[in-house]
């Protein structure tokens, strides 16, 4: 997998259901699988720039632990009050049996 992506963990390090903190050049991202579909989001509630990796996971949401909003992880759009602002969605691909992020390039907001 060629630049701009960046390796961040073995697709059998994150199984489905789960998450992973992940660090990338200081910006923290949350990778999520959910059902065999990894998803990237930047690890940061819009309401309060609370860290969305203390929440859970809502099928493909997750759920900020703060105040309860959660976010579609395919479009970042929030799904619940208070947070009105949609997160940042982020590229991904696996290949060689790891998770390949793309940190350059936010994914259009849906
Ligand atoms: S900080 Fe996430 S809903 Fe308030």
């Amino acid at each position: 997998m060629d630049q701009p992506f960046v390796a961040v963990a073995a697709t059998d390090a994150i199984p489905p259901g789960k998450f992973i903190k992940v660090v990338i050049e200081d910006r923290p991202y949350l990778v999520a699988n959910v059902d065999g579909h990894f998803y990237a989001v930047e690890d940061r509630c819009s309401h309060e720039d609370y860290p969305l990796s203390y929440g859970c996971l809502d099928g493909d949401r997750i759920k900020c632990s703060l105040h309860g909003s959660r976010f579609s992880l395919a479009t970042g759009a929030p799904l619940d009050e208070p947070a009105d602002e949609p997160i940042r969605t982020y590229r991904l691909a696996v290949d060689e049996g790891r998770v390949w992020l793309d940190p350059s390039s936010p994914a259009e907001i849906g």
